[in-house]
């Protein structure tokens, strides 16, 4: 609902220009190779096909689902949506929606470098360093944000929200409710 939106705090204008700019960076980067994206369902699916619009190279792409064990300790993750593809030999790019401890990319980074690989590399559109726990090397950052829950272009509250054109908070009392 429009009304539970606290604060936009990325506009759809900004995302769409720094996507943009960042597929034009990774075209570049990665001339004479042909890549492999790789997303983690489902936060990160709409920048996904927006950053793969704006990369001008021959791609590939592949979804990855995972879940968190939550309610015990920090990190526990697991696959519940294998890749489709065989990795070995690929350039792969990881597209994620967020970075806050890192557990989550550094967990996916670990399993998918076990599969050989011939580049892995890390894109994230948010970071949001103030909980970090694991140190993760990542090549693309669209925006870093302050220390707030924030919900809109794939990312999600409880499910919701992941539709909306730009990054928001919510009002405290959304998180309340039942
Ligand atoms: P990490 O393992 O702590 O880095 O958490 C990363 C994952 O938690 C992300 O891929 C998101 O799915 C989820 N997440 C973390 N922060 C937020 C947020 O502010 N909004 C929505 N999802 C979030
Ligand atoms: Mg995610």
């Amino acid at each position: 609902m429009q009304t539970d939106i606290a604060k936009i705090l990325i506009p759809a204008t900004k995302l769409r220009a720094r996507v943009r700019s960042l597929g034009r960076k990774i075209t570049r980067d990665y001339a004479g190779r042909d890549l492999h994206l790789v997303t983690v369902m489902k936060g990160g699916l709409f920048f996904l096909t927006d950053l793969a619009r704006a990369i001008e190279r021959p791609l590939s792409l592949d979804c990855l689902g995972i879940s968190s064990y939550a309610g015990q300790s920090h990190g526990t993750v697991r696959i519940t949506k294998d890749l489709d593809d065989d990795i070995e030999g690929r350039h792969v790019l990881i597209v994620e929606d967020i970075i806050d401890t890192g557990l989550t990319l550094a967990y996916i980074r670990r399993q998918l470098l076990l599969r050989q690989p011939a580049s892995l590399t890390i894109c994230t559109l948010l970071d949001r360093p103030y909980r970090r726990i694991v140190d993760i090397d990542v090549a693309y950052v669209g925006f870093a944000i302050p220390d707030e829950f924030v919900v809109g272009y794939g990312l999600d509250w409880r499910g919701q929200y992941r539709n909306l054109p730009y990054i928001a908070t919510l009002h405290p009392e959304v998180y309340r409710r039942e």
